[in-house]
């Protein structure tokens, strides 16, 4: 197992890498992906992706094409998220949103060329198994992990509700649906797709799906709690949105100390998921107690 920065590495260094050929008439579309991917990022869902697929014994550069495409999508997420009909942000990634850079209709642009792209790069990758059924089964079900998880039944419901509940007094129920979906399914996805490319058995998917899925939620409700008492500078992008917005969140509903506790007990509980690989998994052991901490 490599360390998280040269999975990050690794991963910046290729990151474009699968674009296509673009046409001078649609240049601009090019420059518009690229602005939004390389203005930052900490890389959690593609580096997550690698080490799980190391982690069962694959070779990540095989998990690269897909690393990559969950980038893309996650990446185009955010630029949608950030439009003026949506949450209406103006700073992401420490720097101007892409429809401040690009305009609107452009931003929405990049986040559909964003998601084609990563289609197409799954895609592309198992032209290049059709010979090797097993590795290409593999490879299948990681795109369909991908692809599933940033769909109507992951990210995209999670948005769903996010959006149609905006100055509506949230519930318990309705907060843990939109976290396990908006957040959750795309930081699920990456483990079960390294894993699959590795050729993982059934045991290890289910430990892993369990990891992720409570980092996930664990995920956002520090998202959440960085909203309400995070350091603009450090987090990349503006605070208090939330309640400004009049988005009912973890917070919101819970309060800021069963926020908290909340977000240690999901960790913990993903740390559990993994305790039959004692040191064997302290990558992701050590992940988990970096990310219930996190300042950006
Ligand atoms: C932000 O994700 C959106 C949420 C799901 C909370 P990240 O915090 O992983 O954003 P980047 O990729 O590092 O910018
Ligand atoms: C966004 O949730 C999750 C996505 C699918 C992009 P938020 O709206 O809370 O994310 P931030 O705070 O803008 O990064
Ligand atoms: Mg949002
Ligand atoms: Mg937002
Ligand atoms: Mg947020």
């Amino acid at each position: 197992m490599l360390k998280y920065d040269d999975y990050k590495d690794y991963i910046n260094e290729n990151l474009t890498s699968f674009f296509p050929e673009i046409e001078p008439y649609a240049a601009t579309i090019d420059k518009a992906m690229a602005y939004s991917l390389k203005v930052g990022g900490k890389r959690l869902r593609p580096v997550l992706l690698l080490a799980a697929c190391d982690f069962a014994g694959g070779d990540i550069k095989e998990a690269l094409p897909y690393a990559c495409s969950l980038e893309y999508i996650h990446t185009y997420s955010l630029i949608h998220d950030d439009l003026p009909a949506m949450d209406n942000d103006d700073l992401r990634r420490g720097q101007p949103t892409n429809h401040i850079v690009f305009g609107e209709d452009m931003a929405i642009l990049a986040g559909d060329g964003l998601l084609n792209t990563a289609a197409e790069t799954m895609s592309r990758d198992l032209s290049e198994y059709y010979d090797d059924p097993v590795r290409m089964v593999n490879h299948a079900k990681a795109g369909l992990a991908i692809i599933e998880s940033a769909g109507v039944k992951g990210m995209i419901a999670g948005q769903v509700a996010d959006v149609e509940n905006q100055y509506n007094e949230a519930t318990a129920e309705l907060v843990e649906f939109i976290d396990a979906n908006k957040t959750g399914a795309l930081l699920t996805a990456p483990v079960i797709a390294g894993l699959n490319i590795a050729g993982a058995d059934d045991d290890m998917l289910d430990n892993f799906r369990s990891y992720a899925k409570q980092l996930g939620k664990a995920f956002q409700i520090s998202d959440d709690i960085l909203d309400a008492e995070g350091d603009e500078k450090l987090i990349g992008k503006k605070v208090g949105k939330d309640q400004d917005a009049g988005k009912c969140n973890y917070v919101c509903v819970h309060g800021i100390d069963a926020a908290k506790a909340k977000l240690h007990e999901l960790t913990k509980g993903a740390k559990d998921a993994l305790a039959s690989y004692g040191d064997e998994a302290s990558f992701f052991i050590e992940l988990a107690d970096k990310l219930e901490i996190r300042k950006a």
